[in-house]
């Protein structure tokens, strides 16, 4: 089967992206799967790759691609999982690097990019959050419908790859995903939301979430809107998730720890799972259907 690639040399200024794009094209030539959704799994929600895989997919290590970053954070394991089978049509990015690592805007999208390249439609984006909004439990999801980016913009704006458009607003977020993300049942409580990117490595202080209540986010993280942002800009669909973990510092007696966080996102994992790949196979029919 003849995959239809894009020659990512000549659209974005991607050209960083071709040895790799060269070796996955081959590869998922030979798997004869028309790749449509991809999806990047953050932290401690990396099990749908793995369930991909046990079904007969294939794993590219990150390292076997070139120019892909490959993560440092526990619970990112940095490999792509081809789907085959039942899940033909949709690469899996199992691990993702953040801004925290010292990573520049352009690694931190190279897999978005990347994934662009190789002509998939709709990117799925996923990432363990706190919840801000009164009533977001540990557990909850949220497909997120807006978003605050809360780092250092000067930088930002250095970056050439993701400046000068900022003209996509809360349309970044394509409302079709999310209204097919809600159909899909779930045992899990479904929120959409308003999504704070801060820079991390720390999780916030309580004063910084008492801001982030007054600008009405609902769930802060440290991801997800670079790779958004690289993605709506190349014409994809985008639908982000947010897996809550914890609620924001400050907003209960816990202290927060990167473990408490894997331990919830584990206790979720198999039913967000489930619920995730029924969703990619629901907004997989439609890739005609142009990005809002
Ligand atoms: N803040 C920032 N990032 C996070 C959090 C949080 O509370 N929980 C999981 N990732």
């Amino acid at each position: 089967m003849t995959v239809s690639l894009m020659d990512p040399s000549a659209e974005c200024g991607d050209a960083d992206c071709v040895p790799a794009f060269r070796i996955l094209s081959r590869l998922i030539e030979a798997a004869g799967v028309q790749p449509q959704v991809a999806v990047i799994l953050g932290s401690g929600l990396g099990q749908a790759g793995d369930r991909v895989l046990f079904d007969g997919g294939i794993a590219v290590p990150y390292s076997d691609l070139p120019g892909m970053p490959s993560p440092a954070v526990a619970g990112h394991s940095g490999r792509l999982i081809i789907g085959t089978g039942a899940h033909a049509g949709i690469l899996l990015l199992q691990g993702r690097v953040h801004w925290y690592e010292g990573h520049s805007l352009s690694v931190m999208t190279f897999g978005t990019r990347l994934m662009a390249a190789i002509g998939v439609c709709t990117l799925v984006v996923s990432n363990a959050a706190g919840g801000v909004s009164p009533g977001f439990q540990p557990g909850h999801l949220m497909l997120i419908s807006g978003h605050w980016t809360l780092l250092n913009i000067q930088e930002c704006a250095l970056d050439q790859r993701l400046a000068g458009r900022s003209d996509l607003g809360d349309r970044l977020w394509n409302s079709r995903l999310r209204s097919a993300a809600f159909a899909v049942p779930t045992r899990l409580t479904l929120h959409e939301g308003c999504y704070a990117m801060m820079s991390g490595p720390n999780y916030e202080t309580p004063a910084e979430v008492r801001m982030l209540q007054r600008l009405q986010v609902d769930a802060v993280g440290m991801s997800t809107i670079p790779e958004a942002i690289a993605a709506a800009r190349r014409g994809l669909r985008v639908l982000g998730v947010s897996c809550i973990t914890n609620v924001a510092s400050g907003l209960s007696d816990a202290v927060l720890d990167h473990a408490d966080v894997s331990e919830t996102a584990a206790s979720i994992e198999a039913e967000f799972t489930t619920w995730l790949l029924r969703v990619c196979g629901r907004i997989m029919t439609d890739c005609a259907e142009p990005a809002e």
